[in-house]
């Protein structure tokens, strides 16, 4: 049997340097574990742009198409802020979503004990914690028709629109339940079904899909009540299923509860591919970052963490996206911290390098 398939792409910004730490640790999985992955590398985003005048090249969609895996670091950057919308760094990323039909947005937010200390909120009220949001990913605002600026009279108007089909409310609830079997068995649906027409329907089919989920507690909640819940009380939560717009904005705040954005993997999955695969891309919930770009301030643990999500999901190695995991959560309480990390005690920063090397030696010394 072939190895299994990676495509990374690093895109820009930091994207390429956290990259760079991943690749250590696949590295260390082929050497130690006998894990071996084809990986391949190509371009998205602005570095796509610079070459090929398009965020993603045709061919490179083809390749991630084809691939068992895609891990993408990060795109955009103020260089590319006044380019023509249609080939901004984000549509690169849009159109791999959209392409690849990954609906199912998982943005796990664990708080690791090591850095309660760094979050925004009491420490009381996020240690522990860990919540998923399942975000709904190729439909919605984001990809709703008509949209467009249009003239109207004598101004233009801008025009997004929200759209589900019951089908796509289906499946990314389904998921949600599916997820929720695994871990506290308890899912918050959240939409505006006080204003929108879609936050009805979406309460309608969440409820009709969890009648197939007896076991699993569902309840509904405004998504501004949402935000205020995950501020307040995050500890409440065990599944979030959301749609598009509201889990991106959802995702960040929910990000943010955990001490540091760099900290936070996702991972994008589809309808099983032939080998029983889901479509799968992996990436970082955090930007490109262009204020630290190029010195050695990034951290690398949300890709990495991608990556142990990618061996968890895509190749359903359980207990190697565990150790990995452990490792990550050793060096942490060892005290490793990368510039975000730090507080007011004075202790000085390691490189991305740095800490990708010490995850490296945290898995050996797992062994
Ligand atoms: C995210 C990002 C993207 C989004 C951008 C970069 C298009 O904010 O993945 O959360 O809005 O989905
Ligand atoms: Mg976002």
């Amino acid at each position: 049997m072939s190895n299994p398939s990676i495509l990374i792409l690093p895109g820009d910004g930091i994207g390429p340097e956290v990259m760079t730490e991943v690749r250590k640790v696949i590295t260390w999985f082929g050497e130690a574990r006998s894990i071996q992955f084809d990986v391949s590398e190509d371009l998205v985003g602005g570095a796509a742009y610079d070459k090929h005048g398009v965020p993603l090249a045709d061919e490179t969609m083809a390749k991630a198409q084809e691939v068992d895996a895609v891990l993408l670091g990060a795109v955009g950057g103020p260089a590319y802020d006044d380019l023509d919308f249609s080939v901004k760094p984000e549509r690169g990323l849009l159109r791999l979503r959209k392409e690849m039909d990954l609906y199912a947005n998982l943005r796990p937010a664990q708080c690791f004990d090591a850095l309660a200390d760094f979050s925004s909120l009491k420490k009381d009220i996020v240690a522990g914690l860990d919540i998923m949001i399942l975000r709904e990913l190729t439909s919605g605002v984001y990809f709703g028709e008509p949209r467009g600026i249009f003239e109207e009279g004598n101004e233009r108007v801008g025009i997004n629109t929200q759209r589900y089909t019951e089908s796509e409310i289906e499946r990314a609830a389904r998921s949600a339940f599916e997820l929720a079997m695994r871990r506290n068995k308890k899912v918050c649906s959240m939409e505006k079904a006080n204003v929108m027409e879609s936050g009805i329907l979406w309460r309608e089919v969440a409820t009709r899909v969890g009648k197939d989920y007896p076991e699993v507690e569902l309840s509904h909640m405004y998504a501004d009540n949402g935000a205020m819940q995950l501020v307040r009380a995050p500890k409440q939560f065990d599944v979030i299923l959301t749609d598009n717009l509201f889990g991106d904005i959802l995702s960040d705040c929910a990000a943010m509860l955990t001490g540091s954005l760099g900290m936070l993997p996702s991972a994008s999955l589809g309808a099983p591919m032939e080998n029983g695969r889901p479509k799968a891309m992996y990436e970082p919930v955090h930007g490109s970052a262009p204020d630290i770009t190029g010195q050695g301030k990034a951290n690398p643990i949300a890709c990495i963490l991608s990556f142990a999500m990618a061996l968890r999901y895509s190749f359903d190695m359980g207990d190697e996206a565990d150790r990995l995991e452990a490792a990550i959560e050793k060096v942490l309480s060892d005290g490793a911290r990368t510039a975000d990390l730090l507080g007011e005690d004075g202790t000085d920063p390691i490189s991305t390098s740095e800490m990708g090397d010490a995850v490296v030696a945290a898995l050996q010394a797992s062994l």
